[in-house]
């Protein structure tokens, strides 16, 4: 089985933070994540820098796009990115045509779990899904369980490649032993710990104790 990537997600209020908590992490971290918050911030200006930073890692323009599929992904791939994201209310059409210039990461929130509708987009080349439990929920309360493991271990048995998320700290990570989870995402448990790159390797020998 190979082992889960660690993605960090860089959600901070400007690029220089940004920069700042990569500086920290880019030995130990397999993706790069240009944050929701940070594009909203920078636009996508702060994807070329970090990819200036990080030319050896894989980019991920979290832009959890809806519609203009064509032109998003191809913004997005102009900026340096390699990945980007869609929500999953947007069209099969705008994800095919998104997929078409850059690689797509199909975010899942509400009413994600339509099996026709995931079909398709397997149907049109996208291969990535990012199991999400969103800030919001986490703020009200929701906890990672073994309902969160069946729906992961049910989205490989489709066939995609599926990323863990919101709220990651490594201590969850044992949850999902034997399942071959693409990447975890750590955003806040990384970014705000008194010492970024200790927290992000305490993800990296957890993934190498359960998975190596
Ligand atoms: C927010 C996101 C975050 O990037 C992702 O959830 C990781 O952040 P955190 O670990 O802080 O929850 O997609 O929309």
């Amino acid at each position: 089985m190979d082992l889960p990537m660690l993605q960090v997600a860089l959600d901070c209020n400007n690029t220089a933070e940004a920069i700042n908590v990569l500086r920290q992490v880019k030995d130990v971290i397999d993706v790069v994540e240009t944050g929701t918050i940070l594009v909203y911030r920078d636009g996508l200006s702060a994807v070329s820098n970090l990819r200036a930073m990080a030319p050896d890692k894989i980019v991920l323009a979290d832009v959890k796009c809806a519609d203009a599929g064509e032109k998003c992904g191809k913004s997005c791939k102009e900026a340096g990115a390699d990945w980007m994201t869609c929500i999953n209310a947007a069209t099969v059409p705008t994800m095919s045509n998104a997929q078409k210039e850059i690689e797509v990461q199909v975010e899942l929130y509400e009413g994600w779990d339509n099996e026709s509708k995931m079909r398709q987009w397997l149907d049109h080349g996208i291969q990535q899904v990012v199991y999400h439990q969103s800030r919001d929920a986490k703020f009200a309360g929701q906890k990672w369980s073994e309902k969160d493991v069946e729906n992961v271990k049910n989205l490989i048995k489709m066939g995609f490649k599926v990323s863990v998320t919101g709220g990651v700290h490594p201590e969850i990570l044992q949850l999902f032993k034997g399942v071959p989870v693409y990447t975890f995402i750590a955003g806040r448990d990384i970014r705000e710990a008194e010492d970024p790159h200790a927290e992000a390797m305490k993800f990296k020998k957890e993934i190498n104790r359960i998975w190596g």
